[in-house]
């Protein structure tokens, strides 16, 4: 186990600012994980955080408490049948590592989320998706380890509570629960995902269609994502800052006789209207303020122009959420978790 203090969190989060926590702690296994907990219940006062790759955060100061990491790794087939495998993946495993690893050994089913950051617990907390895939569509089970008492508990697909981008562990019972693996259900045929049609014309612009393996969706994934989307190495950024929202059929019906060209998905209870559309029409696009920026390429991505601090980067969210509201009544709601002690 690896336990620090006074330790720099650069490395842990992708917006890349540069502050500090009072303890690090990074943990291999449940055990650990155990101890660690026993001892923080042991000192009430001292807040603390389960952070995954950090690639979802905004730290907006220092934090004046322990900051958690998962390094469980493993991935392990726990079933198998002729057409699909149940594989058990540590809560620290590198997403991507798992997709790559998922990909070569034939288990399909994941290939459209390939290149997400983050890591394996995260990806069931923050259900993630891309390309028309949310990972719970293939999430068997989550097991947990509980805050309050080190207890184990296991999580089927239904205790879970999936939305878009939503789950229990950041709802209902936020906070008290730690991942320490998930369990996918693969597919071992491959079938092309095309749910999203861009995804399918870029499938088609290289004469794929009739042929494109999961080896050419992941190649093509990674191809559309490094095309649009900033790589946190050379300027920081946590992916998409905002939700897509979610709005009432009437305000729909509304917007759209004034905004005919307004892109609109169906959603479960209305209608999913891109936040990078009403970004752009409120004239954000590429625009910056001190040294926190709108991508020029994918306006739902807030990035770190070099130096800014988690403020300035808050107050550009701020200001990009200001100007939709007044141009659309919109509130859009953050993606990215605000950290502060
Ligand atoms: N659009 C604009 N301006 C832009 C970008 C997009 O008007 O600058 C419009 C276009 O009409 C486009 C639509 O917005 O058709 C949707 O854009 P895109 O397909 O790029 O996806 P998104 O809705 O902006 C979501 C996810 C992404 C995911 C992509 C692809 C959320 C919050 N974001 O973005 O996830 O990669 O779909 O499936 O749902 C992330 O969560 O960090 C993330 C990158």
């Amino acid at each position: 186990m690896k336990k620090e203090r006074n330790y720099a969190l650069l490395s842990h989060n992708t917006f890349g600012i540069p502050v500090r926590c009072n303890t690090f702690v990074e943990y291999e296994t449940i055990e650990e994980l155990r101890m660690v907990l026993e001892e923080l219940r042991a000192t009430p006062n001292e807040p603390f955080l389960h952070i995954g790759a950090g690639s979802n955060l905004l730290f907006l100061s220092d934090y004046k408490g322990t900051i958690l990491h998962s390094a469980i790794k493993g991935v392990e087939i726990v079933e198998e049948d002729e057409d699909t495998v149940s594989v058990c993946v540590g809560a620290g495993v590198v997403w991507d590592d798992f997709v790559a690893e998922a990909v070569m050994r034939g288990w399909y089913g994941i290939e459209n989320l390939s290149l997400i950051p983050g890591e394996v617990g995260a990806s069931a907390v923050q259900n993630i998706g891309a390309y028309g895939v949310e990972v719970e569509e293939v999430i068997e089970t989550v097991a947990t380890i509980a805050v309050a008492d080190g207890t184990e508990r296991l999580f089927s697909h239904a205790d879970c509570d999936y939305g878009y981008r939503q789950s229990v562990f950041k709802n209902a019972l936020k906070g008290q629960y730690i991942v320490t693996s998930v369990t996918y259900r693969l597919n071992k045929k491959f079938c092309p995902n095309y749910r999203y049609v861009a995804l399918q014309r870029e499938v088609e612009q290289r004469n794929l269609l009739s042929t494109a393996t999961a080896e050419d969706i992941r190649r093509i994934v990674i191809e559309v994502r490094n095309a649009k989307l900033p790589d946190p190495k050379e300027q920081g950024n946590a992916g998409s800052f905002f939700m897509n929202p979610v709005i009432k059929h009437e305000k729909f019906v509304d917007l759209h006789g004034r905004y005919p060209d307004m892109p609109s998905f169906p959603a479960q209870n209305g209608v999913k209207v891109p936040a990078a559309w009403l970004i752009e029409q409120a004239g954000w696009k590429g625009k910056s303020l001190a040294r926190a920026g709108v991508h020029s390429k994918q306006a739902l991505v807030l990035v770190n122009l070099g130096g800014a601090t988690g403020a300035e980067i808050q107050a550009l969210c701020q200001a990009v959420q200001q100007a939709v509201q007044e141009k659309f009544g919109i509130l859009l709601k953050p993606e990215v978790n605000f950290i502060s002690t």
